[in-house]
């Protein structure tokens, strides 16, 4: 039995840090074990413009501890006005590595997000030309769509016609939660890759609301069917280049979290290298842990794979049930707190 495994440096290709005391209090524990990781631009406000992004990647940096060496890399956030050439010259710069599309309304501070698609051409024809890659939050959403069917309506409405219209166009389908959202990435692979949460490969909605009702297990895209997860588990530990690593880490106050009228959002980042290492094990395929969490993602983004490596090992550990946030008896909750966690990250 393997206990112990070395692979180089994972990057996490989607997560929430958030800003203020949020930020210093979550950012730590990506910081200490990936190299580098997207930062999602749904604060409030949101980061527009590049000159949003460059203050946001400023408080990012003095939010990290002292000799860190994580590099943050930033996303635009999409909107009906977004302006493309203000996206080129950020990406050009090193500012922006990708642009985000949250359709309006679709989850945590879209409301800013895309409501007409028509306005979106030019920016996406920009990308296209400038080789930049582009992020979908890929769920339809209106009254007449079941929130269980959203990725797949999103796909047949939206994306499997981009596809075709824009065939230089690079693109991510962030948080696959469904069958049908890791057949489709496999099928225009490589022009489309997909990114794969802890909780998407671990839970399903019985999990969820089957015995009681768990807020904690509440994000967007829902948990789906143990048909669903099989398939994301199938897929992810396939080895296929496109599929990686993405946390969708996704901190929020304690009080949110639990309200009656409750966020979507799941704070895994503190067992999120160790919730993987256990699903591969599980399906016998520690083997391809590197590919999806170290590899895979890199490539896709043409960036070149983290020099370092890290080590997990077979110890188990209790994770924290919350952590902290400075201010007035603020914290949030931590996905798996209080199980005991069979892997760790040593080295
Ligand atoms: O559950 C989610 N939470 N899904 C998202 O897409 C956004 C995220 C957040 O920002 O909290
Ligand atoms: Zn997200």
């Amino acid at each position: 039995m393997t206990t112990r495994i070395t692979i180089r440096r994972p990057d996490d290709w989607h997560l929430h840090v958030r800003d203020g005391e949020m930020l210093k209090a979550v950012l730590p524990y990506t910081a200490k074990e990936f190299g580098r990781a997207i930062l999602m631009p749904n604060l409030v406000p949101p980061v527009r413009t590049r000159e949003d992004a460059v203050a946001y990647r400023a408080r990012v940096m003095a939010a990290l501890p002292a000799g860190s060496r994580f590099t943050p890399l930033l996303a635009c956030y999409l909107t009906d006005e977004t302006d493309p050439d203000d996206v080129e010259r950020g990406f050009r710069d090193g500012v922006f590595t990708a642009v985000k599309l949250y359709p309006a309304n679709a989850t945590t501070n879209s409301a800013a997000g895309v409501s007409d698609y028509r306005k979106i051409t030019r920016v996406l024809e920009r990308l296209e030309k400038i080789g930049m890659p582009f992020l979908m939050h890929g769920e339809e959403v209106g009254a007449d769509i079941d929130i269980f069917d959203r990725e797949k309506v999103f796909i047949e409405r939206r994306l499997s016609k981009w596809v075709k219209e824009f065939p230089g166009l690079h693109m991510v389908l962030e948080h696959l939660s469904s069958k049908d959202g890791a057949d489709f990435v496999k099928s225009a692979a490589p022009q489309v890759g997909g990114t794969i949460t802890p909780y998407h490969l671990n839970l399903t909605r019985t999990d969820w609301l089957g015995a009681g009702l768990k807020p904690m297990m509440y994000a967007m895209p829902v948990i789906k069917t143990a048909c669903d997860r099989e398939a994301l588990r199938k897929a992810a530990t396939s080895g296929a280049a496109c599929y990686f690593l993405g946390t969708d880490s996704a901190p929020h106050p304690f009080a949110r979290k639990i309200a009656i009228n409750g966020v979507p959002g799941i704070f895994n980042a503190p067992v999120a290298l160790a919730t993987y290492a256990k699903v591969f094990e599980e399906e016998g395929a520690l083997d391809k842990l590197e590919a999806f969490t170290s590899l895979n993602g890199p490539k896709h983004y043409r960036l070149p794979p983290n020099e370092d490596k890290i080590v997990l090992e077979k110890s188990p550990w209790t994770a924290p049930v919350e952590i902290k946030v400075a201010g007035a008896d603020e914290r949030t909750l931590v996905y798996r707190g209080g199980e005991t966690i069979e892997w760790k990250v040593v080295e």
